[in-house]
């Protein structure tokens, strides 16, 4: 529920993408918004005013002329968060530009007081086509947003940027801009996730069972509040958080430099990854033969603390404002939690036993205890990992409000 009384008004033209259109009402409606449909005339031919009712249990608009009319079109632009006109087609582009007023969409895109999002939707060359440029340049100059169109495969079987974005792909940037206003607005945060991996040659690495999962979340729900989201990862085919900034890396030197880089400016640091502690002191330049050698020795050597050297930074320069870390324990959790949060100069240590078959790695659940500097502590029941973060993120609020 990342739209939770959100007004979105969703107007959809007459391009085959309409059938898309209902999957996006769909979701939209899921993902807890208040959704009200306007129908074009030539949309009809694609899809039913009750596709859109069954799917949003909301009203759905089709006549400039009903009844109420003379208000409808100023009533739904002046209620709604945000009108998102999906598919849009070149036509209405057209006279979105120049502000015509024919239809129910087209004046009640005038009237309205809400912002003003567009998910084009045009065959073969029509997106490039110089006409329908100059609109989308004047709409922009005014303030809507576009949403796509994508590269793909369209209706006339050509290959090229005419389609419209998938439903997720848009309810993604509904939820985003839907954030643009949240209690992290304007906050730098960074968020690091996933197992280091420590070369031992081109082939092998030494790694652990972290699948970024915990840490994806987090980055997930500081977007949902606002904040401008880095993401440092460690390798792993989690999709990035739309609205993230990833910044890939394999060992636990490369986390530590890309760790320094961007916090030197954040407002918050949350050290979700598994860094390894150790490194293999050689790296050996070609495979190892099994042939070769009966047996392989490694020499281990440490990796920096990267939190360690966070808190000199933060020591010189004040940045991170505020430094969180997990602790993944299998015995004595909140012994060596506690101990970490001191050692490691934090503000709050996550500590999470990675013993159990339902919380730590990989898994979609976890169970946590926030420490507090101040000497806190809150046990949070199992939940899923994106509502770990959420109470997480709370959390951090409050540190900050408390800075
Ligand atoms: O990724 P998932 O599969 O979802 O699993 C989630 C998780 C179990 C990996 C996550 O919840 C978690 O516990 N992450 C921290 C894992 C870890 O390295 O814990 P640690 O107790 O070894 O390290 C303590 C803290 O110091 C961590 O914030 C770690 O990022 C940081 N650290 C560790 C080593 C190092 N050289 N430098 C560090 O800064």
């Amino acid at each position: 529920m990342t739209l939770p009384s959100k007004h979105i008004l969703l107007a959809v033209t007459g391009s085959i993408a309409c059938y898309k259109a209902i999957d996006l009402a769909s979701k939209l409606t899921q993902a807890g918004a208040k959704v009200d449909v306007i129908l074009t005339t030539a949309a009809q031919k694609f899809v039913s005013p009750l596709a859109f009712q069954a799917v949003t249990g909301g009203a759905v608009y089709t006549d400039l002329w009903g009844n109420d009319a003379h208000i409808l079109h100023v009533q739904l632009g002046e209620q709604a968060d945000l009108l998102l006109v999906a598919p849009c087609t070149a036509e209405t582009l057209a006279k979105l530009a120049h502000g015509h007023a024919d239809n129910l969409l087209t004046v009640t895109a005038l009237a309205a007081r809400c912002p003003i999002a567009i998910a084009p939707a045009m065959d073969g060359g029509m997106w490039q086509n110089p006409a329908v440029q100059a609109n989308v340049a004047s709409l922009q100059a005014r303030g809507v947003l576009f949403w796509g169109p994508a590269q793909g495969r369209m209706a006339s079987g050509l290959v090229g940027v005419g389609r419209m974005l998938e439903p997720a792909e848009l309810l993604e940037r509904v939820r985003l801009f839907g954030a643009r206003n949240g209690q992290w607005a304007g906050k730098k945060v960074v968020v690091t996730a996933g197992g280091t991996q420590e070369a031992i040659d081109p082939v092998r690495y030494i790694g652990n069972h972290s699948s970024g999962k915990q840490g994806f979340a987090v980055a997930q729900a500081a977007l949902e509040l606002g904040a401008q989201v880095t993401l440092i990862s460690a390798p792993n085919s989690l999709p990035t958080p739309f609205g993230a900034t990833r910044v890939d890396v394999r060992s636990a030197e490369q986390m530590l430099a890309a760790v320094l880089a961007h916090t030197a400016q954040a407002d918050v640091l949350v050290m979700a990854a598994a860094v390894a502690d150790y490194r293999p002191q050689h790296t050996l330049t070609q495979k190892v033969k099994r042939e070769k050698q009966e047996s392989l020795q490694l020499n281990l050597v440490r990796n920096a603390d990267i939190l360690l050297a966070v808190a000199e930074q933060k020591e010189r320069t004040g940045y991170p404002g505020v430094t969180v870390g997990f602790a993944a324990e299998s015995q004595d959790l909140l012994a060596h939690a506690q101990s970490k949060l001191e050692r490691k100069k934090l503000d709050l240590m996550v500590a999470n036993d990675i013993t159990a078959s339902d919380a730590g790695f990989f898994v979609e659940t976890n169970r946590v205890i926030l420490l507090g500097k101040d000497g806190s502590r809150e046990e949070l029941p199992l939940q899923s990992k994106l509502d770990v973060a959420r109470a997480l993120c709370q959390r951090i609020l409050q540190l900050l409000s408390e800075a």
